[in-house]
């Protein structure tokens, strides 16, 4: 059977000033982190080069957001190869909070992920589906829907790691349960099977992302197809050392 290295990513969203993320780095370079999971930061892009500078080189940086070209005249945009340069190895893709408060469609997230990859990025690609949709009954739907149009422009998934982000639970302190979440990630399996390959639905490591906590990150780590987390508050707080090791 196929090992999934467990993979755990904080994102920091817009928070921090330089005091705050020099003390979250400190509170890192100094843990015992957890030797068989990955681990990695979300930072603003502002701050990238520091925090790179202030961490191990055990733990990877990533910015939250990169732009579909590598240059030229884009206004207020970042791309992946400015990231790359500035010490990054990864970046957070599709997020809810792009989707939602900035308009990205599927579209454009498709065509950021295809960029970062050929630039050299890793990417953490987000899915997940509203209150609304999971009431009316259409999860697998939407996070099919969103999975078929990144897999329009990825073509090589071994850079992937795939977030299933119910937006219910983000920020909400409303946890999906491990049932809740372990059904959806092997409903993702499933169609990666059907419509990719039985390779990389072996071998991609999907995150759960919503309310992570130190309380809660056990329980959902067991899960047989929850191949870490992406996290958002409890990524600014020591906690996270404890989410980081909850294979440990
Ligand atoms: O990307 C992680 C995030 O959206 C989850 O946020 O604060 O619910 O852990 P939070």
């Amino acid at each position: 059977k196929m090992v999934r290295k467990f993979c755990v990513g904080g994102n920091w969203k817009m928070n921090g000033d330089k005091a705050a993320i020099a003390e979250i780095c400190k509170s890192l370079s100094g843990a015992a982190l957890d030797s068989n999971t990955e681990v990695v930061v979300g930072c603003p892009a502002l701050y990238v080069i520091y925090a790179r500078g202030l961490l191990p080189n055990t733990i990877s940086v990533a910015g939250q957001n990169a732009y579909k070209v590598a240059k030229g005249a884009f206004t207020g945009e970042v791309s992946p190869a400015m990231l790359k340069d500035a010490g990054a190895d990864w970046v957070i893709l599709g997020h809810s909070e792009r989707r939602q408060i900035f308009k990205e469609s599927d579209e454009l997230i498709g065509e950021k992920c295809a960029h970062a990859l050929a630039e050299g990025l890793k990417v953490i690609a987000c899915i997940g589906e509203t209150l609304e949709e999971r009431e009316a009954g259409k999860t697998e739907e939407v996070v099919f829907r969103q999975t078929g149009v990144l897999s329009k422009h990825i073509k090589d998934w071994s850079n992937v790691v795939l977030a299933y982000e119910p937006v219910w639970a983000i920020g909400t302190g409303k946890t999906a349960t491990p049932q809740q979440a372990q059904e959806v990630h092997a409903a993702l399996r499933q169609w990666l099977t059907k419509n990719i390959s039985q390779a990389v639905s072996d071998s991609l490591r999907i995150q759960y992302g919503g309310s992570v906590t130190a309380a809660n990150c056990r329980e959902l780590a067991s899960q047989p197809d929850i191949d870490g987390f992406l996290v958002g508050g409890a990524s600014l707080k020591p906690e996270f050392i404890d989410i980081v090791n909850a294979k440990k």
